[in-house]
């Protein structure tokens, strides 16, 4: 790892742009279980069942108990090393940004300024009739499931299955990925689009892909120019720690 981490300090030294792309796999380390490793989110709830917007709408209160577990989840999470390298490399000048799939909040939490919630984020829902925002805090999660005083059921403001990408996330992701000369890829599979066309269009514009995994994803053997293949828990620190930050 140690040869990789060295490669990479020095793309990311010489970088004017760089950007990073973020998955589950990089909030494991604070408790927050990924979706598709080996007891992930989906080995436990059926992605068609509790994680499309059609299965939500048909039947509101099942797919709540999904919701329920992962609020727990992210109400006890921390932020992890992980996410603190990540905000130290924006605050030393390297990261000019983070897009994330994750909507656990945690690169806010660790200092990140500029980041691109591109699935959404849990600390908000809205009546899915109405459209009526509500705090997380004021949801009542007593009963599935909470019904806003119009009759219609509540749901997260983050991004189903079968939704499309919040319009100006979506427009800064791709810009970032159009922009970028060096793309941090960190605890994701790259299996679900479009984020997962980031890196592709990153790469087409002669970007350099880093990548920060201790599996091989998608992009692996395909754009991946650095694959360091450790938690992002003891990479991300190593590689701050190897700029000299
Ligand atoms: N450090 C770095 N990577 C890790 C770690 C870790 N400690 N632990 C696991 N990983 C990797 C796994 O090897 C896997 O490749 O993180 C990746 C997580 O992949 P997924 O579970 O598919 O999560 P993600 O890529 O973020 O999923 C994308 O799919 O279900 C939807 O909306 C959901 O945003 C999510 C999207």
């Amino acid at each position: 790892m140690e040869q990789a981490i060295r490669q990479a300090a020095e793309r990311l030294g010489k970088s004017a742009r760089a950007v990073a792309l973020t998955g589950a796999g990089i909030s494991v380390e604070s408790g927050i279980p990924d979706f598709r490793s080996p007891g992930g989110l989906w080995s436990k709830y059926d992605p068609l069942e509790y994680g499309d917007i059609r299965s939500f709408r048909r039947n509101p209160g099942k797919v709540w108990r999904m919701l329920l577990d992962m609020d727990r989840l992210l109400r006890g999470a921390q932020p992890n090393p992980a996410h603190y390298a990540l905000a130290q490399l924006e605050q030393g000048g390297i990261l000019k940004g983070i897009v994330t799939q994750n909507v656990d909040s945690l690169h806010q939490r660790a200092g990140s300024r500029n980041v691109v919630e591109f699935h959404g984020h849990g600390r908000s829902a809205r009546c899915d009739s109405c459209h009526r925002h509500f705090p997380r805090e004021e949801l009542d999660l007593g009963d599935l499931p909470p019904l806003c005083p119009c009759g219609g059921p509540i749901r997260p403001n983050f991004v189903f299955f079968g939704e499309g990408i919040p319009f100006e996330a979506q427009n800064e992701a791709f810009r970032m990925a159009e922009r970028c000369d060096v793309l941090l890829v960190v605890g994701t599979s790259a299996t679900v689009a479009p984020a997962s066309h980031l890196p592709i269009i990153a790469k087409g514009r002669g970007a350099f892909i880093i990548e920060i995994n201790p599996q091989e994803s998608e992009l692996t053997r395909t754009v991946t120019d650095i694959h360091i293949d450790q938690p992002a828990g003891r990479a991300l620190p190593a590689l701050v720690a190897a700029m000299g930050l």
